[in-house]
């Protein structure tokens, strides 16, 4: 990789597990600078850092933008993105340079469809709040309906975006039990009768499922579908996940919706921003259910047993947000396949031949 006997420049916006520096070293003829640090690289350094490079080895947190494209120049040939998500690059611009793009699609599918299992699965079954319990000293006893959740026995999931991960997600809740696995998005997928699953109008995704993943790309038409309309059609009882991108879902108005108890419980692996501040409303919601359930309980007479046994039932007892930092593909082996992926994309890419997995969108 040398143009006229120069080393063609290469800049990281970030520290890369090493199986993806090996693949960069090995090839010995690209000049590798790097952001060394695991935190992203502040904008000024990305943009000085970019400075006539051959190639650009970037994470999703990166916006990559006509600045970035101006600032590297026209020696910039190849961005490779850390992620199977292109939504922080901006396509049309990258284009009209003639920039090709490599990204990391199938290698994280498992992983991420893995965790958004285990986030459905303790947000429904309160999994963070009953590990706090036990820590703060509110496990008093086992009480008849105390922490109660939802489970996935005969249930319906709707997934929104049954792509890849979508897909892989169906596959893991499907024994579990679930009854029926419905689906939106633009078009049928043929794959989908692997699980029984029904195309249906996103209006009666909402209004039928228990259970709703949101698993499709950030773009322009998914930009804050979960909003408002979106949460008053969904059950009172429905549990909300998602594990595609935080702008998918107006935070503001899933908020509302799990504070006036329009929904159950949310479970987010992404969020607007990345991070979600400490002091997010979000937040705030942990035991909402729980203490709405006391002050029930305090508020109806001792004798009126039944009275007071069925009001516990009637009451939702969820209202929370189960929150976690982004963790879709983190386990140690899919990031390395990603770090290697990603290192042979802008190889590829810079040598002029066939990437492993190019984005031709
Ligand atoms: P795919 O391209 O395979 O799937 C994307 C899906 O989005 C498609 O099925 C598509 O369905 C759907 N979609 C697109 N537009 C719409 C729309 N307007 N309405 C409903 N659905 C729509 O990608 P992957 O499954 O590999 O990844 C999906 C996304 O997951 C990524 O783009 C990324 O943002 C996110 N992700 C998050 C991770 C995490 O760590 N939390 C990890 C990895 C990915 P159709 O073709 O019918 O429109
Ligand atoms: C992606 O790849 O798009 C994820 O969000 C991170 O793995």
């Amino acid at each position: 990789m040398q143009i006229a006997g120069r080393l063609m420049k290469v800049f990281l916006t970030r520290r890369i597990p090493q199986e993806g520096m090996k693949i960069l070293s090995a090839t010995g003829v690209c000049e590798v600078s790097q952001w060394d640090s695991d935190e992203p690289a502040p904008r000024a350094e990305l943009l000085k850092g970019v400075q006539g490079a051959h190639g650009l080895l970037c994470m999703l947190s990166d916006k990559i933008d006509a600045e970035v494209l101006d600032a590297a120049g026209p020696n910039l040939k190849v961005i490779s993105t850390f992620s199977v998500g292109y939504d922080h690059l901006a396509m049309d611009e990258i284009k009209k340079r003639g920039i090709r793009v490599g990204y990391t699609p199938d290698v994280l599918t498992d992983a991420t469809a893995e965790l958004a299992v285990a986030l459905l699965l303790s947000t429904a079954r309160r999994l963070p709040e009953g590990v706090e319990e036990v820590k703060n000293g509110g496990w008093s006893s086992w009480k008849p309906l105390w922490l109660c959740g939802h489970g996935l026995s005969d249930s319906t999931v709707g997934i929104i975006g049954l792509g890849r991960i979508g897909m892989a997600i169906a596959q893991r809740l499907k024994p579990f039990g679930v009854k029926r696995v419905l689906y939106s998005g633009r078009t049928a997928k043929p794959y989908a009768a692997e699980v029984n699953g029904e195309f249906v109008p996103l209006d009666t995704l909402l209004s039928d499922s228990d259970f709703i993943v949101v698993s499709c790309s950030l773009t322009p038409q998914t930009q804050g579908l979960c909003d408002k309309a979106f949460f008053s059609k969904m059950k009172k009882s429905a549990i909300f996940v998602n594990i595609s991108r935080g702008a998918v879902v107006n935070q503001e108005d899933l908020y509302e919706a799990l504070k006036n108890g329009q929904i159950a419980a949310a479970g987010l692996d992404v969020t607007t921003p990345e991070p979600l501040p400490t002091n997010h409303p979000l937040l705030t919601l942990k035991n909402c259910g729980e203490e709405r359930n006391h002050e029930l309980r305090r508020d109806v007479p001792l004798y009126d047993c039944r009275h007071a046994f069925k009001m516990c039932f009637l009451s939702p007892v969820l209202f929370h947000a189960v929150v976690i930092p982004h963790l879709g593909s983190a386990t140690y082996s899919t990031r390395g396949v990603m770090s290697a992926l990603a290192a042979q994309n802008l190889v590829n890419g810079l040598q002029g031949a066939d990437m492993p997995s190019e984005l031709t969108v």
